[in-house]
């Protein structure tokens, strides 16, 4: 058992706390991860409102690299020392969609078991399973994924949530490839990664839309050919003259609300493929024609954690990541220390950071 510091929330809308935790040892299947770098992510932001569910309180972070310090019993290709980024999949390999031979849709991925408490043994809910705004933090051994150590832990770790969600929306879900026209909607952290991908897939045009004009500024560095500043633009319209009247191949939507959902619907081509990232919150609805879901075709999809396989993905886009191909450094607007979390949501809120990262 071990006693560290973890950013906890109490209560819906509450500001989140430092609060003493407990991490118990590592039982079967468990490892114990010294935690070195935790990226800011908005579904943290999402948890604190309670827009996720209920089960406060909550040990938030989720977007770690760091290096194992113990594992349990029976733990295989995992020992202390590796350093590892924390997925929040880890396919159980006997569910009916590993079974079916898609693991990436994991219906059960794995988790710690043991629960980590705040001092009174009241059992924390860890942030999708992970819980790494924390000195320590105890996981499946299956959400370790090893990767190269030469990457640095504040961008390493990035790849753990927001930019593996981004990317794989556009690489794996959206499958873009050479000659595609793209468009994303919304150039946080996911929405960037989006456009990484798409530029290194291949995209003949990548369009960025936001209501921010600083995020259209790094979308550009991040390979974007055009932006589209949607607060004073329509959206829809820039694209489809963006790409001969037709719409975007693919439009990926990485805000999470209806509006946008609906522009990325009506700015594809006929037979164009709408990948949704962005989470909505329980309450958004959609409505729509139901000839123009039947007239347009193609494809609507969703896109959990960008259809990633954590122990394929992460390390390749670590070398990407090395090789100068992917700049994940981009996406650290700041490093920040354990008690700046609330700080850094209302940076996120104003717009004025990719990410802040948490260092140990
Ligand atoms: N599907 C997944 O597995 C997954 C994983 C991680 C995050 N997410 C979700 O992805 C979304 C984006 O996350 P993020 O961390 O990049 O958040 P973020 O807050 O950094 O980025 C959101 C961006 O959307 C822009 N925006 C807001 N309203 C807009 C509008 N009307 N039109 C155009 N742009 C608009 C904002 O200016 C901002 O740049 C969130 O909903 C988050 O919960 C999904
Ligand atoms: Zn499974
Ligand atoms: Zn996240």
């Amino acid at each position: 058992m071990q006693e560290v510091r973890g950013v906890v929330s109490v209560a819906k809308g509450k500001p989140v706390e430092i609060a003493a935790i407990r991490v118990p040892d590592p039982g079967p299947g468990e490892a114990l991860v010294r935690v070195q770098a935790c990226g800011v992510c908005h579904t943290d932001l999402h948890y604190r409102e309670g827009a996720i569910n209920d089960d406060f309180p909550f040990l938030l972070g989720h977007e770690a690299a760091g290096t194992v310090e113990a594992v349990g019993p029976g733990v295989t290709g995992l020992e202390p020392g590796d350093y590892v980024v924390l997925a929040w999949r880890a396919p159980c390999g006997v569910c009916r969609s590993c079974r079916r031979g898609r693991p990436w849709y994991c219906f059960d991925s794995l988790n710690a078991v043991q629960p980590m408490t705040l001092l009174d043994g009241t059992p924390l809910s860890p942030a999708l399973g992970i819980g790494a705004f924390a000195d320590k933090t105890l996981v499946a051994a299956g959400q370790a994924v090893k990767v190269d150590p030469a990457a640095r832990p504040e961008a390493a770790g990035l790849i753990g949530c927001g930019v593996m969600a981004g990317f794989g929306a556009a690489a794996n879900t959206g499958d873009v490839s050479r000659g595609d026209t793209v468009a994303v909607i919304g150039c946080g952290g996911v929405g960037n990664a989006a456009i990484a991908a798409s530029s290194l897939a291949g995209a003949r045009k990548v369009i960025a839309v936001d209501v921010d004009p600083r995020k259209l500024e790094w979308a550009r560095g991040f390979g974007a050919t055009d932006v589209v500043d949607a607060s004073s633009t329509d959206a829809v319209e820039a694209i489809k003259s963006l790409t001969d009247g037709n719409g975007a191949d693919v439009v990926i939507e990485a805000v999470g609300r209806p509006e946008t959902w609906k522009q990325a619907f009506f700015a594809r081509d006929l037979a164009g493929i709408v990948v949704q990232v962005g989470v909505p919150s329980p309450d958004m609805t959609v409505e729509l024609p139901l000839i123009e879901l039947f007239g347009r075709g193609g494809a609507l999809k969703s896109s959990w954690y960008g259809d990633c396989l954590p122990s394929r993905d992460f390390p390749m886009l670590i070398d990407l990541y090395l090789r100068g191909k992917l700049d994940l450094d981009g996406f650290v607007s700041e490093t920040i220390s354990i008690d700046q979390v609330e700080e850094a949501f209302e940076k996120m809120e104003r717009g004025e950071v990719l990410r802040s990262v948490v260092v140990f």
